[in-house]
């Protein structure tokens, strides 16, 4: 590419849980974003189960990069780059795409960029609602982390304000509903049971809101054994648990001190937008919620349409477009699956900025 702000065209692979994505984007465009899910193989186990993820994505891999492809109607040689979620997630798991992206790479002769799979749940909202302001606050919350972070540069600051002292939110929403017998994955069925359902009807407690509380945290753990416990004495009670009023009062507790924290961090530190991103944010009520405070507090809310909040490739070939228009390193060949990656690494760089160079170094690397 002759400018370096010219539209790079990328195709993301992501693999870190248990769905196979493949996304391709020009600059900020969304070109395709086929998904593949082995959300049904776990649903019995009520969990992800790593080795079913892992074989899944192996079986999924090739066939959902050719309909990515297809869809976006464009040819892997015209690809600027190969962006691939490094990290955090299942190690075996992320290991399938790291192995792919830098199979097709290798062979298409293309960079390769190992990207953070938290910080592509914020940069997919360009494909939404452009380029990200900067700073940009962005309440991350999805099945392994909860988090309010600032980043100056998507490609490379991301500074956490606070995060999670125990649970996750969505992992909040995915244990209730197994103690509601409602299956895996839990947030989109309590966030259906729950419209339906009274939000008042049980107060349930919101944790870390105390005066002294640390302002950024949060804590779910509480949270849900009090809703469990709620459940129990019902039923040692003989007497039906309110699915629906269940659902909404917990679901409540849980958006109202995301939505409160979230706010209050734009207002201290002087941010008048805030982006929500991650599975939880696919959410109806944390997304009505945040947009009535935000309204409020006159601060400005972007949030991806819920299919890009959920895990998917095209949040990958955002970030890795973003890598490319910025002229980030690209990542050595050696690039490996980092399992806990820190939020605080947008995208493990290559040693060298130039991308030649890097497939030289490389190539002698692997074939001494
Ligand atoms: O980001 P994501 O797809 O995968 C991870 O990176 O973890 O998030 C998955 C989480 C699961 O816990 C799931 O229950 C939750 O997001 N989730 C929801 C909704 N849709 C997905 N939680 C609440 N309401 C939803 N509509
Ligand atoms: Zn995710």
């Amino acid at each position: 590419m002759a400018d370096s702000r010219d539209e790079p065209l990328v195709l993301g692979i992501e693999t870190s849980c248990d769905e196979t994505g493949v996304g391709i984007v020009r600059g900020t465009t969304l070109l395709a974003d086929a998904v593949a899910s082995s959300v049904d193989e776990h649903a019995r186990f009520g969990g992800v189960v790593p080795e079913v993820a892992s074989r899944a994505h192996l079986e999924a891999m090739a066939p959902t990069i050719r309909r990515a492809l297809k869809d976006a109607g464009v040819s892997a040689k015209d690809l600027d780059g190969i962006a691939v979620t490094a990290g955090p997630g299942l190690a075996g798991a992320l290991l399938v795409g790291v192995s792919a992206a830098k199979a097709y790479a290798y062979a298409l002769d293309k960079p390769l960029y190992g990207v953070n799979h938290l910080a592509s749940h914020i940069c997919v909202d360009q494909l939404e609602h452009g380029p990200l302001p900067e700073p940009t606050m962005a309440l991350l919350v999805s099945g392994g982390h909860s988090s309010l972070l600032l980043s100056e540069d998507i490609t490379s600051d991301v500074r956490p304000l606070g995060s999670t002292i125990d649970d996750a939110a969505g992992e909040a929403f995915d244990k209730i509903a197994r103690v509601l017998d409602l299956g895996f994955p839990g947030g989109p069925v309590i966030d259906r049971y729950a419209r339906e359902g009274d939000p008042e009807a049980i107060a349930f407690p919101r944790g870390l809101t105390g005066p002294r509380d640390a302002p950024y945290d949060f804590s779910f753990s509480g949270l849900k054994t009090s809703v469990a416990r709620w459940i129990e004495a019902k039923r040692a009670a003989g007497e039906d648990v309110p699915v629906r009023d269940v659902s909404a009062s917990f679901q409540e507790a849980v958006v109202d001190v995301l939505t409160r924290k979230a706010v209050r961090a734009c207002k201290d530190e002087g941010v008048d937008h805030l982006m929500i991103g991650g599975g939880v944010a696919a959410n109806s009520r944390l997304r009505a919620l945040a947009q009535e405070r935000c309204e409020k507090a006159g601060i400005r809310l972007r949030v991806p349409r819920p299919k890009l909040c959920t895990d998917n490739g095209a949040m990958v070939a955002a970030l890795g477009a973003e890598m490319v228009a910025r002229n980030r390193a690209a990542s050595s060949w050696d690039l490996s699956a980092d399992s806990s990656l820190p939020v605080t690494e947008p995208h493990v760089p290559g040693h060298s900025h130039d991308h030649d160079h890097v497939h030289e170094v490389s190539k002698e690397n692997l074939y001494p």
